[in-house]
């Protein structure tokens, strides 16, 4: 079903449209909301005087938490990269094993799910008929289900046990930005309260990470400021003529990257592949294309000291490839051969994929922007995607 065929979704389209103020499109309004938004999501959720998180959303008891063994997370498409982000958190914070799936695929995936899983469904729609298709066959097999989602009374959160709303307020732009980083700090809360709750985080470190994720308005005010807007934008026209945008990155930086081009694909209609930088040189390098000087993005690791990118970066310097690459002020020293540098805000391991996912969001408008392209509202896509 498209937006057209649906009222509600027609009329929500031409109020907005009337609401981008000081903004060119809804798509970068939204982006610098995400200040505020991030802010908002964190607020209130840590006791000073205890150093516990409250989650209340989550109506399991500590017992019945400590009886969970598997997290499977299901969604679709962006949601689905936020989910990637969230399966290294909680699994570096708790003793739980998480998998998380294409929505579309779970049924392919024999998932194994009983009364010791939990199904994290997240959608910023709440609508999505995969997600909704998933979310069904993990209940009937009696997993615990919590909806993440950005609409409150959607049928995701009527089909679920708990629901935690991101609280990114309405997302009228066809390619998610707001609700993505609004779901990411949203699923950073509840990794934390599963490690709270299991016991496998002391008091400390939740309150250390809740301070980090507190940090994330300011250091997202920092991204949509000079001199990092410009540079985006510059490396953005640097880009836009070319025919295809590979990106490259490591660890959780891989699935930023995956965001990112998924981002670009559906702004700006340019073929766009992410890759993990060292698996590049394993057969994707060959797409290099010379004569066009193939555009690779790559993501620094948060680790300063970290150079294992330069040998890929050399490698793809001589076979003629154009590089920019996003690095936080401290990674800097390890560039080598970069054609464009985005310095980005200094950012802690939990800080860094909204940081740099924020700064792919730019980066994708920006090129979207040069190419004259209908940014809010894309060709052949609608906001919910759902079964006709
Ligand atoms: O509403 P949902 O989060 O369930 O939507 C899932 C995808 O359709 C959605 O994230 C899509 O990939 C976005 N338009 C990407 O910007």
């Amino acid at each position: 079903m498209t937006d057209q065929a649906n009222p509600n979704l027609s009329a929500l389209a031409a109020k907005t449209a009337q609401e981008t103020g000081e903004f060119p499109n809804l798509m970068l309004k939204e982006i610098f909301e995400q200040p505020r938004v991030l802010r908002e999501v964190v607020a209130g959720r840590l006791d000073q005087a205890t150093n516990r998180l409250t989650l209340n959303e989550v109506t399991l008891t500590s017992e019945q938490l400590a009886e969970i063994r598997h997290i499977y997370i299901i969604a679709c498409g962006t949601s689905s990269h936020a989910g990637l982000i969230a399966k290294d958190l909680i699994e570096r914070w708790t003793d739980l094993t998480v998998d998380v799936q294409i929505a579309s695929e779970f049924v392919f995936n024999r998932p194994q799910t009983a009364n010791d899983t939990m199904a994290i469904a997240i959608s910023q729609s709440g609508e999505t008929s995969d997600t909704l298709n998933a979310l069904r066959q993990a209940r009937a097999n009696n997993a615990y289900i919590i909806a993440i989602t950005n609409v409150l009374g959607s049928t995701i959160t009527v089909e679920s046990d708990a629901t935690i709303n991101v609280k990114a307020e309405v997302e009228a732009a066809v390619p998610a930005t707001k609700s993505y980083t609004a779901q990411l700090a949203t699923l950073a809360l509840l990794a934390l309260y599963l490690g709270q709750e299991r016991q496998t985080l002391t008091s400390d470190q939740v309150a250390e990470y809740y301070s980090e994720l507190s940090e994330l308005g300011d250091k997202i005010a920092l991204v949509l400021s000079q001199p990092s807007l410009e540079s985006i934008t510059k490396a953005a026209q640097f880009t836009a003529e070319a025919k295809s945008v590979l990106f490259l990155g490591r660890g959780n930086s891989v699935t930023t990257c995956k965001e990112g081009a998924l981002k670009l694909k559906e702004t700006s209609y340019l073929h766009a592949e992410a890759f993990p930088a060292l698996e590049f040189l394993h057969g994707p390098i060959a797409l290099i294309e010379p004569e066009d000087a193939t555009p690779i993005v790559a993501l620094l690791p948060v680790d300063p000291n970290d150079d294992s990118m330069n040998n890929v970066f050399d490698r793809v310097k001589s076979y003629g490839a154009r590089l920019v690459v996003f690095a936080t002020t401290s990674a800097t020293k390890s560039i080598q051969n970069a054609d464009r540098v985005i310095i980005l805000p200094e950012a802690s391991a939990l800080q860094t994929p909204f940081v740099t996912a924020v700064a792919l969001q730019l980066f994708a408008h920006d090129i979207a922007t040069s190419l004259n392209r209908d940014i809010d509202r894309p060709r052949y896509l609608s906001k919910v995607v759902v079964e006709e």
